[in-house]
């Protein structure tokens, strides 16, 4: 798990506050496994839209982010700061996600901190990625 001290220090392009993107996988089904739409997916990205509401934070949708095992999907992603995959979440997590994106907004590490993380996106955490800019192993 990423609960860790910052490996990179250099200020991600998230701190100057620009707005974060949720993006929700519509076609990860409930635990039944059902076809019928709305599907799981799709009901949480209704309900990341909601907590979402008036905030700078994007909700966007996408048919699969290959992390179907782990059901419920979403990632979050913002400029400069470090891409989130996330999986066993519930069509209730909008809040958590939208929680989830306006921490990266606000760290100056670009990385969503482990203190007053949600619960699903500690739980849930499926990878993080490092945007390019930060990569420090070769100039
Ligand atoms: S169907 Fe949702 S991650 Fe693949």
């Amino acid at each position: 798990m990423d609960s860790g001290p910052p490996t990179q220090t250099e200020p991600a392009a998230s701190a100057t506050g620009a707005g974060t993107t949720i993006i929700v996988c519509i076609s990860c089904r409930d635990a039944t496994g059902s076809d019928a739409h709305p599907r799981a997916g799709e009901k949480l990205a209704e309900d990341a839209r909601r907590a979402a509401a008036g905030l700078p934070v994007e909700v966007r949708t996408a048919e699969c982010l290959g992390n179907c095992k782990r059901r419920l999907s979403a990632s979050i992603l913002s400029e400069g700061a470090w891409s989130y995959v996330f999986g066993d979440l519930t069509e209730d997590c909008g809040a958590d996600l939208v929680a989830g994106a306006s921490l990266l907004a606000d760290a100056d590490d670009g990385k969503i901190p482990w203190r007053g993380r949600p619960d699903s996106l500690k739980r849930g955490l499926v990878a993080r990625i490092p945007p390019l800019t930060l990569l420090k192993d070769r100039s």
